[in-house]
């Protein structure tokens, strides 16, 4: 799960990769929490947010209650079009066949001339470990380890501190440890 600093160096990396504009309306696939929503929702006419579990749905709703140009998604609505759809660190929860599914529907609800951006990928048989070192690295770096820490690891009664943030970054029906 993306940290909000995280989100920060996301929005920002998108808008120098790809101007962002106040005509736009924007999609974030597997919104998570919905930091990169939030980010991302002053620069664009209007951004839907959807996840996979639905407790991430209804955090994010939630926390983006307050912004008045975002929107939960209906998956099931393919009639408004999207200039944008963000895909960020989701993709490696899919299975190829969900992949095609989704490009293929992403396709469709797409403007012409509209864009899906994958990021955050990660390649087949990478190292989760590797993933957990990287992610503390980053937090040590921005001086919030121990946050990471306490958000990624079991404490001793098996329960995170952060409900639903363990199974955040995990596939739907992963429950947190
Ligand atoms: C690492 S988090 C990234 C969240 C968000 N995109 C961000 O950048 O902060 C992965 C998210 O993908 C969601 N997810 C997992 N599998 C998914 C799927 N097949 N389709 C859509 N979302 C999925 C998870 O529920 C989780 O919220």
């Amino acid at each position: 799960m993306l940290f909000p600093p995280e989100a920060v160096e996301y929005a920002q990396n998108l808008s120098d990769a790809l101007p962002l504009s106040p005509s736009l309306r924007v999609l974030d696939f597997g919104c998570g929490y919905g930091h990169v929503t939030r980010l991302i929702a002053p620069e664009v006419a209007c951004i839907g947010f959807w996840d996979a579990a639905e407790s991430m749905r209804t955090a994010a709703a939630r926390n983006l209650a307050s912004v008045d140009n975002a929107f939960p998604w209906d998956e099931g609505d393919l009639d408004q079009p999207f200039d944008l759809v963000l895909v960020n660190s989701v993709v490696q929860y899919m299975t190829a066949d969900e992949l095609a599914g989704r490009l293929r529907q992403f396709a469709q609800m797409l403007r012409p001339g509209g864009r899906v951006i994958l990021s955050d990928l990660s390649p087949p048989g990478h190292r989760p470990l590797a993933d957990i070192w990287s992610l503390f690295h980053f937090s040590a770096r921005r001086g919030y380890l121990l946050t990471a820490a306490r958000n990624t690891l079991p404490l001793s009664d098996g329960v995170t501190a952060t409900p639903g943030a363990a199974a955040a970054g995990k596939p739907p029906g992963v429950k947190p440890r």
